[in-house]
């Protein structure tokens, strides 16, 4: 199929929301990454977008919505701690796990009783879904495994001819994935770390927000995302945690100290080797950090040295995307 590339402008996104209503795909730009929409309604759409990753069908989808009364078809119980939440932070980036209502497709939510709902604040994507005029399920238009997308030529990297279209917006403001909330219990939990930290919430909301025990552990490997969830002994509560992430073909190693003396000694033994320090400046990280492994790939690198970061606030959110894609390889 030929990929076509859509302008940011209102005929290009009427015909890209049409695409969607008739249950293609259509990548297109989020705050956070790229995102490859289906109708989140529509089953049959959403197992082309498992294909087009080459996703686990037990990994659910985040569904995306314009406006807040695109919630009330998508959730129910919903409690007063998620309300105020999403009073606070959207539309932004954070994703809220809720009770599901029937309505929302199994296949969209991997077979879970509960959905994942985000109100991106891009314009170009809230615009998007009101020309589909149904909520679009989105994961990051990346292949499974691969480094998220930030700019419309990443998503066409993975996806060119896998697709109907792109939205060829600008790179991505945030640079990670949105923070995705679990709200079934009586305190919220934090199952994925994005922008909106554990410490921002708290402060909106005035008590305590937990972190998934997952999200504290280093598991000695990672599953890789073809091998499927059978053989995992590590199961957090969202499901795609789980897999092998973010990895680049080159090989990334987590480095705390003397990056130096790391880099000298592997092209002493020829192999090419860079170097990613982002210094304290954790935004600065979190818009480079997916773009910077992709261009190393593209310069045929053999090897990603990647400065620790303090895993503080957001630093902590990206540490987690680090050590993913070093498969927490770290050199103390
Ligand atoms: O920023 C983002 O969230 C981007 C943009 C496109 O919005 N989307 C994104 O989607 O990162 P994806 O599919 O790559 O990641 C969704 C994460 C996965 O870890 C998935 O397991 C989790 O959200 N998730 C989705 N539904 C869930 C549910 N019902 N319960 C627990 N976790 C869920
Ligand atoms: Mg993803």
């Amino acid at each position: 199929m030929e990929t076509l590339r859509l302008k940011i402008n209102e005929e290009d996104i009427e015909r890209a929301g049409g695409i969607i209503k008739e249950g293609g795909l259509v990548a297109f730009p989020t705050e956070t990454v790229y995102g490859l929409g289906a109708d989140a309604l529509n089953a049959e759409a959403v197992k082309l977008v498992y294909a087009a990753k080459g996703r686990p069908s037990d990994n659910p989808m985040i569904v995306h919505i314009a406006d807040i009364e695109g919630l009330d078809e998508l959730a129910q119980n919903i409690s007063d701690y998620a309300r105020a939440l999403m009073e606070a932070f959207w539309p932004g980036p954070i994703t809220f796990v809720l009770p599901k209502k029937a309505l929302v497709p199994d296949t969209t939510t991997g077979g879970l009783d509960t959905v994942a709902v985000r109100m991106p604040s891009n314009e170009t994507a809230r615009k998007l879904i009101r020309a589909a005029k149904r909520p679009i399920a989105a994961p990051s238009a990346n292949i499974s495994g691969r480094p998220s997308p930030t700019t419309a030529e990443d998503v066409l990297e993975d996806m060119d001819g896998r697709i109907e279209a792109v939205l060829m917006g600008e790179s991505c403001k945030v640079g990670i994935e949105s923070t995705v909330l679990d709200c079934t219990g009586d305190v919220p939990t934090v199952l994925r770390p994005g922008f909106v930290t554990k410490e921002m919430l708290e402060e909106a909301l005035g008590s305590e927000v937990a972190i998934d025990a997952h999200l504290l552990e280093k598991p000695e490997t990672v599953l890789d995302p073809e091998e499927g969830a059978a053989e995992a002994d590590f199961s957090p509560k969202s499901p795609g945690m789980k897999y092998k992430h973010y990895a680049p073909k080159a090989r990334v190693r987590i480095v705390e100290n003397d990056v130096d003396r790391y880099k000298a000694e592997a092209e002493a033994s020829g192999i090419r080797t860079a170097v990613l320090d982002y210094g304290k400046n954790s935004e600065e990280a979190a818009y480079s950090f997916f773009a910077d492994l992709r261009r190393l790939d593209r310069e045929g690198i053999g090897l990603i040295l990647v400065c620790a970061l303090d895993e503080e606030g957001l630093g902590f959110s990206i540490m987690n995307r680090m050590l993913k894609s070093a498969g927490y390889d770290v050199i103390e």
